[in-house]
């Protein structure tokens, strides 16, 4: 697999559930920023891009939607529908997300701050990053 699905532990009763992420044995680094994006068009395909130094977990908190990891040489579909389950994903994995469901809210916790400069958008200097071209 080229992402991991991180099942959190859920606190709470008939009242309400809470999750709480902390670096540790539930959570793989040390989170350094976090950021949410909601409002988006249903069909529309986000992401396009990877990165060269940088860890993140991705939970739906709210509705559902699917992200599509590529590591070149395979592509995985992932569904994100629960705001207990967290996808992991590492160094150098191409990543595009849609099927955004109404009320979708894609959080992301990310192990480095915001560095433009960290980003491929571009498929084939993914690929040549990779050796694959
Ligand atoms: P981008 O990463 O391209 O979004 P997505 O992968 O979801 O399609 O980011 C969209 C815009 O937001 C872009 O102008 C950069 C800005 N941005 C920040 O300023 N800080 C951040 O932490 C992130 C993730 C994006």
């Amino acid at each position: 697999m080229i992402g991991e699905i991180l099942t959190f532990p859920v606190h709470g009763d008939k009242n309400g559930s809470l999750v709480a992420l902390e670096k540790g044995a539930d959570f793989p680094f040390e989170i350094k920023r976090v950021y949410y994006i909601w409002g988006t068009t249903p069909t529309y395909v986000r992401g396009h891009h990877a990165h060269k130094n940088l860890e993140q977990v991705v939970v739906c908190t709210s509705g559902s939607c699917d992200f599509i990891l590529d590591d070149g040489t395979k592509r995985e579909t992932y569904r994100l529908d629960s705001p207990t389950k967290g996808l992991h994903i590492k160094n150098n994995v191409w990543r595009e997300f849609t099927n955004f469901s109404p009320g979708c809210v894609v959080m992301v916790l990310a192990s480095e701050h915001y560095n433009e400069a960290d980003y491929i958008r571009d498929y084939d200097e993914f690929l040549r990053s990779k050796g694959l071209t």
